[in-house]
């Protein structure tokens, strides 16, 4: 599975649930997730987030967020189609410690 991390926290591009073959993207309100259990593991939505916060659970950096990916899969909403950024995603893209600033 892919799983999305920190960097999406108060970016929230959204380009990535355009790609989604199986609409498995969900929308908290500064961040989204992938429901891992749907995720078939195509890679297309990986490339598209300008963020690069899609990482394949590969990744040893994945690994923490897979459980975070699981628990709020299971708390939003679905989306399937883009909305625009959160209005200041080009000055948090890249910041540290975002986790803290979670919306849950
Ligand atoms: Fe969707 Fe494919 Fe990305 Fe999984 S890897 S979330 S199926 S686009
Ligand atoms: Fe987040 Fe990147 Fe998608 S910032 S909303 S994972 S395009």
């Amino acid at each position: 599975t892919f799983v999305v991390t920190e960097n999406c926290i108060r970016c929230k591009y959204t380009d990535c649930v355009e790609v989604c073959p199986v609409d498995c993207f969900y929308e908290g309100e500064n961040m989204l997730v992938i429901n891992p259990d749907e995720c078939i593991d195509c890679g297309v939505c990986e490339p598209e987030c300008p963020a690069e916060a899609i990482l394949a659970d590969t990744d040893p950096e994945a690994q923490k967020w897979l459980d975070l990916n699981t628990r709020y899969a299971a708390l939003w909403p679905v989306i399937t189609e883009k909305i625009d950024a959160l209005p200041d995603a080009e000055e948090w893209n890249g910041v540290g410690g975002k986790l803290e600033h979670l919306s849950e």
